[in-house]
């Protein structure tokens, strides 16, 4: 089965055509990142003005290399309902009724959240439930218990910021533009090359050591607005220090949630996903967990172009949950949960 995927949460425009739901045949994203990088942040109306310029051309770009032009051999449509941004979440799903009715295709609504984790079906070595996903976007930060397709038991998450907020504010923060997540691991990286063996414990670790599922980020990002004007006066760190300091903090919090769910629950496998799993260190402490501690769960992580926001994924989700809905009963809902 060929399922014609939209996403249009944030700022991508992303439309692939996914078979089976393991098979992309085509996958492209447009990005109106570079535009808000020169606003210092997404302005709503500017992503969603964005969204309207790219859908049409992304639309027929994914088509035609997939070879479905007209249509041709596509099975379903597969559409983000949210959460995200209500005037870019219109832009898809409006997308996805008008090719519905006009070509009378089933149409699956997808919750954009729960769709990050189909980004590691994307594989020849697809995750095994029971599962556990770490979900990490710029929105979300959600712990979650998958006994099977479409079963999601949340067990913990953020109470306030998510993981990538905090690195995004950090960013700014630190004066390193945005999106802060890839800034900020950049500069990290440029540190822990020159400093390989210096302990990183500058920053403090928020609720990552107490007895519950859940993280806390918002605290972090104050501390480190504290450290960077203390620094301003004594000079002790480097800005590519704190970038590494920040995300040390961010990993050694996500890691020991991680095992404490693992030793709870007993998965067989483990899912890092959404858009900060694009971060190398974390994604490599990740992996030897499975090397290390944890050598009979099977660790998963998005390829990268499957981390941060896309089609694919939908396209996946909408494979393995396939419930089509009357076009009519089917609207974005920017606070969509789980
Ligand atoms: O899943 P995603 O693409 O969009 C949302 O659903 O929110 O995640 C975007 C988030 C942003 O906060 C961005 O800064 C973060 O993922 N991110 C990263 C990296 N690449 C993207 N964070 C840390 N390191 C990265 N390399
Ligand atoms: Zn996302």
């Amino acid at each position: 089965m060929k399922i014609l995927a939209i996403e249009t949460s944030f700022d991508e425009t992303s439309v692939a055509i996914v078979e089976d739901g393991v098979r992309v045949h085509s996958c492209v994203i447009s990005s109106s990142m570079d535009m808000h990088a020169k606003t210092g942040g997404a302005i709503p109306e500017n992503a969603a003005r964005k969204q309207v310029e790219y859908m049409i051309p992304a639309l027929n770009e994914a088509l035609a290399e997939a070879h479905c032009e007209d249509m041709n051999g596509i099975d379903a449509i597969g559409v983000t309902v949210g959460p995200g941004l209500i005037g870019s979440l219109l832009v898809g799903v409006e997308t996805a009724k008008t090719l519905a009715a006009v070509f009378n295709k089933p149409l699956i609504p997808v919750n954009h959240v729960k769709a990050h984790v189909y980004g590691t079906f994307l594989s020849d070595t697809p995750p095994q439930f029971p599962l556990v996903a770490i979900i990490v976007s710029g929105g979300h930060t959600d712990f979650v218990y998958m006994s099977e397709h479409g079963q999601y038991e949340w067990v913990g998450g953020t109470r306030d910021d998510a993981a990538g907020e905090c690195f995004d504010k950090c960013g700014r923060i630190l004066g390193l533009g945005y999106p802060g997540g890839p800034a900020v691991a950049k500069a990290a990286q440029i540190f822990l090359d020159a400093h390989p063996t210096t302990k990183l414990h500058a920053l403090p670790r928020p609720m990552a050591f107490d007895d519950t599922n859940d993280v806390s980020f918002s605290g972090l990002k104050t501390a480190m607005a504290r450290l960077v004007k203390q620094n301003e006066v004594d000079h002790t760190y480097s800005t590519e220090q704190l970038a590494a300091e920040l995300q040390e903090a961010i990993i050694d919090t996500l890691i020991n949630k991680t095992k404490r769910i693992i030793q709870q629950r007993s998965p067989r496998s483990v899912v890092l996903c959404g858009g900060v799993s694009a971060n190398v260190q974390l994604k490599s402490r990740f992996l030897a967990l499975q090397k290390n501690e944890l050598a009979s769960i099977s660790i998963h992580v998005p390829d990268l172009k499957y981390s941060t926001d896309n089609a694919a994924m939908i396209g996946s989700y909408a494979f393995f949950n396939y419930h089509p809905e009357n076009p009519d009963s089917i609207a974005p809902n920017p606070e969509l949960h789980f």
